[in-house]
């Protein structure tokens, strides 16, 4: 167990689902949560994070014309909370490869697939299109390449007869409540080391393959 909490910050363009599940989580999480930012103004992430007491940025996308002066901005909030892990949960930007190595191995991601299986933003769309019989979800490190870190955890999820891209991202999601705030709690209590992944590490193979309920 890491004797001092880590430091963590989130970021959020949207809903805030999983942002919510992590704070819900923060009594067993060896963390300080030092700030939520938004890509986008006025999203509901921000309500939930203000409820949970947890400061917010807000660093709208919208208004940087270079994407290079935008990751600057969030790298610049990030380093001002001292933030040592940055957790992406419905984070609707691309962070480009400078933003990817000054924070090698603290950025984490959550992705609705059993990756490396559909990489992209229709992953949920392309496992029912590709006749799959299940997907799942998948918590990964963030690198230059869009999806394509190595995995954390993942688990998972069946898809069913008559299913649609809202009932099965649904299902996928309430996966990925519980399956976030474990990987936070186990990264922050140093079970999990982001930069040795692939390495033998019993607890990360020990939940892969969890059935989902
Ligand atoms: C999640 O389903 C995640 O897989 C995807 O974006 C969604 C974010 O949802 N990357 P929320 O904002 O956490 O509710």
């Amino acid at each position: 167990m890491r004797a001092k909490p880590a430091r963590v910050a989130i970021l959020i363009s949207g809903t805030g689902s999983n942002m919510d599940a992590i704070l819900r989580a923060r009594d067993g999480i060896n963390a300080d949560f030092v700030g939520v930012i938004s890509s986008k103004p006025g999203v509901e992430g921000l309500h939930k994070a203000e409820a949970h007491g947890v400061p917010t940025a807000v660093i709208d996308a919208s208004a940087f014309a270079v994407r290079r002066d935008f990751d600057d901005a969030v790298a610049d909030q990030l380093e001002a909370w001292g933030a040592e892990l940055i957790v992406l949960a419905g984070f609707m930007r691309i962070l480009g490869a400078d933003f990817v190595r000054r924070f090698e191995n603290r950025v984490i991601n959550v992705h609705p697939s059993l990756l490396p299986l559909y990489r992209g933003g229709t992953a949920v769309e392309d496992a029912l299109a590709d006749g799959a019989k299940e997907t799942g979800c998948t918590i990964h490190v963030v690198v230059e390449d869009v999806d394509a870190g190595p995995v954390i955890i993942q688990r998972p999820v069946p898809i069913e007869a008559g299913d649609t891209r809202d009932t099965l991202h649904r299902r996928i999601q309430a996966v990925e409540h519980e399956l976030y705030p474990e990987a936070v709690q186990r990264i922050c209590a140093g079970e999990i080391h982001l930069d040795s992944l692939g390495d033998d590490q019993p607890g990360v193979t020990a939940l892969a393959g969890t059935p989902s309920g």
